[in-house]
């Protein structure tokens, strides 16, 4: 596996691959690598003919109070753990790369970005998405994977490839999961042990929710409250609960006629988690 730092390294071999016929798929990381990183490049491995990581930890998505200083960094061991696994190229840029002095443009995705984490995470997603968008224009990729646990951001980053006319197709790649239900995350490793223990009763209410509701779609106030209720009485600090449509994230009364999905956040000490389920009505299968 090749590592390149800088814009122009990563188009002069990309380049190559394109001229070639080979497709592309792009997998974007902040490392901090662990087995729902894989599945996304295994994902790229079965479309495409060349995959590309990127580890580059966005200082513009992270808000003053969060972890940016914290954040796991272990380039050695990720780039071993992507070279066994079949990745073509890494590319590894430093923040200066990215964003040059005066650095001014931001990419904002109206609407999408402004409820659930974006209500709570101030300015997250415009980072997420202006790095994003640097990301597919640098390599132009013909496929770009994201992971559908941070289900909000795949569905922002779909957007804005589409307003801006980016010949990508944005896939998103079902959760990878611990055997007991906990959605892999580079942050769970912020829990302690006894938080860890405690941790899968969010999965537990969450897919309950979403499972009661296929049943009874009219049901939706009742089961928030009895979800915030249960995690609260689990020691969670719940951030929101809510059920939203499946495309657009606009609110929903109720989970009968579109597909919908139940997200969540919340904290368990000082470990934010998200997570959400489908919620797909009997009528619409
Ligand atoms: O999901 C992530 O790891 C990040 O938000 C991403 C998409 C790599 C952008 O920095």
């Amino acid at each position: 596996m090749r590592v390149v730092r800088t814009i122009a390294d990563l188009r002069d071999r990309l380049a190559g691959w394109r001229r070639s016929g080979e497709r592309l798929g792009l997998v974007p990381t902040m490392g901090a690598l662990h087995a729902g990183h894989m599945a996304l490049v295994e994902a790229g491995r079965s479309d495409c003919a060349r995959v590309v990581v990127t580890i580059f930890v966005n200082p513009t998505q992270f808000a003053p109070n969060e972890d940016l200083g914290s954040y796991p960094r272990r380039e050695s061991a990720h780039l071993d753990m992507l070279g066994s696994t079949g990745v073509d190229l890494a590319f590894v840029p430093a923040t200066a790369e990215m964003y040059p002095p005066q650095f001014s443009t931001l990419v904002r995705v109206g609407g999408l970005s402004e409820g659930l984490c974006g209500a709570h995470r101030l300015g997250h997603f415009d980072g997420v998405a202006t790095v994003v968008s640097k990301l597919l224009i640098q390599a132009l990729p013909d496929i770009a994977y994201f992971g559908e646990k941070d289900y909000q951001q795949l569905l922002i980053v779909r957007r804005l490839a589409r307003d801006l006319d980016l010949p990508v197709q944005i896939k998103g790649v079902p959760t990878v999961r611990e055997p007991d239900g906990l959605a892999l995350s580079s942050r769970n490793a912020y829990l302690s042990s006894a938080e860890r223990r405690i941790a899968p009763q969010f999965v537990r209410v969450l897919r309950s929710v979403a499972e009661t509701l296929e049943r009874e779609p009219a049901a939706v106030a009742r089961e928030i409250e009895w979800g915030r209720r249960e995690l609260t009485r689990a020691g969670f600090d719940v951030e929101y609960l809510e059920v939203r449509d499946a495309v657009d994230l606009a609110p929903v009364g109720a989970a009968g006629s579109r597909p919908c999905r139940v997200l969540a956040a919340a904290y368990l000490g000082r470990t934010r988690l998200i997570d959400n389920f489908p919620i797909m009505p009997a009528s619409l299968t």
